[in-house]
Order: C-alpha cells, then sequence, then structure tokens
C-alpha cells in the first residue's frame, strides 16, 4: 500500500494547506468535471484500499476514512455538490445540509439480526450475516453497472430493520422494518458465485458490531453467449451457400459493439473461429480480455437439386464418395 500511504499524506497536505477546509474532489481523486458515476466507482475503489481494517497500522486510517465517505456524500448529492461547488463545506455547514454520520447514505445505519441473535453475546449485539444471492445479466458483466437493491424480508427467520434513535441519550433503540435502497456496483469481469461484501463492509452499528451484508453474484443465462472463465462462446449458423464461397458478417458484442467475421475458406460445420480480447474483461485487470470463440454450424438448402445442377455440382466438388462410421473419438478407420 505504499502508494495509498503516499496519496493520503499528499491529501493531508493539500487539507492542510487549504486550512483545515477538505478538497473533496482530490479525496476522491477526480476531476471536478466528473459524473456521479465516476464518484461513486472513485469511491468504493478508495473505501476498499482504505477501510480502517486493512489499515491498522495506519493511525490516521480511520479519519481519512471518514473524509472519504464526506466527499462522496456531498459529491455524489446532486444538491450538495452544487453547494459546495459554490461555496465550499462552509457552504453546506450554513445550509440545512447536517447530514450527520456521513456514512448513513450511503452504508445505511440498518443492521440484519440472524435467527441466532439469542445465543449471540448478550453484550455485544452483533447483527447475523447475510448473503442474498445477485442475479446480474452477461452484459452487466462485460461491461459494469449500478444497480439498486430495494431490500426487507430476506427470507424466513431473517427480517431487516432500520434503527431509530428515539432521542439523544436513551439507550433504547427503536427498530422498524423499513424497506433500503441498497447501491450496488456490479464490476466489470465479476464471476458467478463471486462473493462480494458491497455495502455493510464497516457498516456502522450504534451499539454493536456489524453483521456482514454480502451479496453473491449469480450470472443470468444469455441467449447468445456462455461464459467459460473470462472466455465467451457463441455458436452461429451460416448457410451452405457462405460456407462454401466465403462470407462476411458483425456479431453484435454484450455491449452493442460489432465483431467483425470475414472467411473466404470453406467453413465446416463444427469449425471454431477465435477472436483474440472479444472475451470478458478480467476482473482484476479489466484491460485484460479472454477470447471468443465462434463455433459455426451449417443449414442445407432443403428439396433437391435438377440433374444439370447436379452435374455443376460434381464437377465443381471432384470429391470422391465416402461412407464411415463416426463413433465419439472421430471416423471409425
Ligand atoms: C452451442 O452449441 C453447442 C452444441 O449444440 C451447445 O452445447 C452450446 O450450449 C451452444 N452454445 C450456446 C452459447 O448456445
Amino acid at each position: 500500500m505504499a502508494s495509498l500511504a503516499a496519496w493520503s499524506f499528499l491529501v493531508n497536505i493539500v487539507n492542510a494547506l487549504h486550512g483545515g477546509r477538505r478538497d473533496f474532489y482530490k479525496i476522491l481523486n477526480v476531476p471536478r468535471t466528473a459524473t456521479t458515476n465516476q464518484i461513486k466507482k472513485a469511491y468504493r475503489k478508495l473505501a476498499k484500499e482504505m477501510h480502517p481494517d486493512k489499515n491498522r497500522d495506519d493511525p490516521e486510517a480511520s479519519e481519512q476514512f471518514q473524509n472519504l465517505g464526506a466527499a462522496y456524500e456531498v459529491l455524489s448529492d446532486e444538491e450538495k455538490r452544487k453547494v459546495y461547488d459554490k461555496h465550499g463545506e462552509e457552504g453546506l455547514k450554513k445550509g440545512d445540509f447536517s447530514g450527520g454520520d456521513p456514512f448513513s447514505s450511503f452504508f445505511g445505519d440498518f443492521s440484519f439480526f440472524g435467527g441466532g441473535m439469542k445465543e449471540q453475546n448478550k453484550e455485544i449485539p452483533r447483527g447475523g450475516d447475510v448473503v442474498m444471492d445477485l442475479e446480474v445479466t452477461l452484459e452487466e458483466l462485460y461491461s459494469g453497472n449500478f444497480v439498486e437493491m430495494v431490500t426487507q424480508q430476506l427470507g424466513p427467520g431473517r427480517f431487516q430493520m432500520t434503527q431509530q434513535q428515539v432521542c439523544d441519550d436513551c439507550p433504547n433503540v427503536k427498530m422498524v422494518p423499513e424497506e433500503k435502497v441498497l447501491e450496488i456496483e456490479i464490476e466489470p469481469g465479476m464471476r458467478d458465485g463471486q462473493e462480494y461484501p458491497f455495502v455493510a463492509e464497516g457498516e456502522p452499528h450504534i451499539d454493536g458490531e456489524p453483521g456482514d451484508l454480502r451479496f453473491k453474484i449469480k450470472q443470468a443465462k444469455h441467449r447468445r453467449f456462455e461464459r467459460r472463465g473470462d472466455d465467451l462462446y457463441t455458436n452461429v449458423t451460416i448457410s451452405l451457400k457462405d460456407a462454401l464461397v466465403g462470407f462476411e458478417m458483425n456479431i453484435r458484442h454484450l455491449d452493442g459493439h460489432l465483431i467483425n467475421v470475414v472467411r473466404d475458406k470453406i467453413t465446416w460445420p463444427g469449425a471454431r473461429m477465435r477472436k483474440s480480447n472479444e472475451g470478458m474483461p478480467n476482473y482484476e485487470n479489466n484491460n485484460v480480455k479472454g477470447a471468443l470463440f465462434i463455433t459455426f454450424d451449417i443449414e442445407f438448402p432443403k428439396g433437391s437439386l435438377t440433374d444439370e445442377e447436379k452435374e455443376g455440382l460434381l464437377k465443381i466438388l471432384k470429391q470422391e464418395s465416402k461412407q464411415m462410421f463416426t463413433t465419439k473419438h472421430g471416423p471409425l478407420k
């Protein structure tokens, strides 16, 4: 995390120069023109890296994480961002924007309690761990996406609750079941079955430890593409004519871009073409992509040919007649 340390150091200097006023754009490392999605993406990336649990040796980690949360809270909200751009953090304090906990908007001040709550240590209440399936399309896994999930009833014995403080110091916290919208980033290249602590990482809990909320990626079946690792597979049926004389076609990819396929040699049933870099983006490094394998099937014309046409074809093909049994290991010699 050397680069992260250097980055935090830089942010601190910038803060100092600004007399303690924080530059939210610098904290998130985005340009002032960044779109909301860019801001969200930058936030999630940095939140993963800068989480205090991962930076226990850094005494300033917690404060930096809070700065990050504050930056996100302001810049991801159009109204607050406008005020901030015009009047800075001071402007936000004057306005009606006293947000309190900067994380409440993103992490949510909710908590999940599993059925096993009673068995748990009474002194340190802890939310139960919850794993939720998240069905995503191959398109989303290719391009990435932000989705909103409304969570409420999570299944038998599990319910979601929102904590609401009744008064400032009173210890009893009223639990009210409530719908909650969670924003989740589907990162390009995520894999089926991959679990990702999208939201509850560091989820605050007023008087205890947070439970984990993890989403498990469920890749939906796709009509045209099959995925194996980072490679994609697709089947294309061409006409016998095209199989013999060659063809050119465009295949629409998951993000809409076209893959040009050209062949002038003869194509046989089951022939497979490999297009490098047209597979899925690799999760660890989105710039690296797998391959796309196109398997061809041939559609024969129906009906019959005239004697004249048959003569013509025989002259062109000059093929010997041949009959062979075929096994699963290939032709039987
Ligand atoms: C392509 O065809 C093969 C053989 O019929 C089949 O097993 C495979 O599932 C097909 N792939 C797609 C993406 O439809």
